[in-house]
């Protein structure tokens, strides 16, 4: 399998984080440090942010995501985003299936699914998160359990549509948790999902599909994360809050 054919993306998650004149501040520090980058930078952010970051982000090399987006293009969801309510607004990209949304709020396979077709759909890049629990590593079932999580998200994706989709693998027990999984944990589920769509499409599609490591990622660990065979980049959390470390993490994947 070849790196050089893939992008390497590095993408923030904000998650619940800052309000935007905060978003502003946050983005505004970014900008500059990242506008060399040789890999694709985005930020992905709360919804109530999105027209500051968007406004802040036009014309550079930054694009922009939201963390989620319903499977209805409207009706009687309260609370809830479509996918066009984001397209419409130039947002380029969307998180689905975040091991958050899964853990609390009742996401499953088949909602991820409903949501990564609503995204593709809707003309936006999706940035799709698999990966285990602690409980589930110990199991043994890692494999499997990745490997469906991508085959149910990915039911209905043709082959020209998954060039707008990056799998993000981000085992749970790694995120927010400081703990990383080592360089050789992450490249070997990574290759796993790598596999598993090759299978399901054929080794070109695999070989052109970004994967991501999610999971206490920082500048530190970052140059030895992303330089695994397998590894096309990160999702980060905390590290993306901090312009100085996103800016690090970035550069270590040019
Ligand atoms: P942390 O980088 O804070 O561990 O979060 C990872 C993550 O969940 C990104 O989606």
């Amino acid at each position: 399998m070849n790196k050089a054919k893939r992008k390497a993306v590095i993408a923030g998650n904000w998650k619940m984080n800052k309000t935007p004149a905060e978003a502003k501040t946050l983005i505004e520090g970014i900008k500059p440090l990242v506008k060399d980058a040789g890999c694709g930078v985005v930020c992905c952010v709360p919804y109530v942010d999105l027209s500051v970051v968007l406004e802040a982000a036009k014309g550079t090399n930054i694009g922009v995501g939201a963390e989620n987006c319903h499977w209805e293009k409207s009706g009687a969801y309260t609370g809830e985003i479509s996918a066009e309510m984001l397209a419409s607004m130039g947002v380029q990209y969307v998180i689905i299936g975040h091991s958050e949304r899964r853990q609390y709020f009742g996401e499953t396979n088949e909602t991820v699914n409903k949501r990564v077709r609503a995204a593709l759909d809707a003309g936006l890049n999706v940035i799709l998160c698999v990966g285990e629990s602690l409980a589930q590593r110990e199991q043994g079932i890692t494999s499997e359990l990745v490997a469906l999580q991508t085959k149910i998200a990915l039911g209905g994706v043709s082959k020209d549509e998954l060039k707008r989709v990056i799998i993000a693998y981000e085992p749970i027990w790694a995120i927010g948790t400081g703990k990383t999984a080592t360089s050789a944990q992450a490249n070997e589920v990574c290759k796993t999902i790598r596999e598993t769509v090759a299978s399901i499409y054929d080794a070109d599609a695999a070989e052109a599909l970004t994967i991501q490591y999610g999971g206490s990622m920082k500048p530190g660990n970052a140059p030895e994360l992303l330089a695994q065979p397998d590894v096309d980049g990160g999702l980060i959390g905390g590290a993306s809050l901090k312009p100085d470390d996103f800016a690090a993490i970035v550069k270590a994947a040019d």
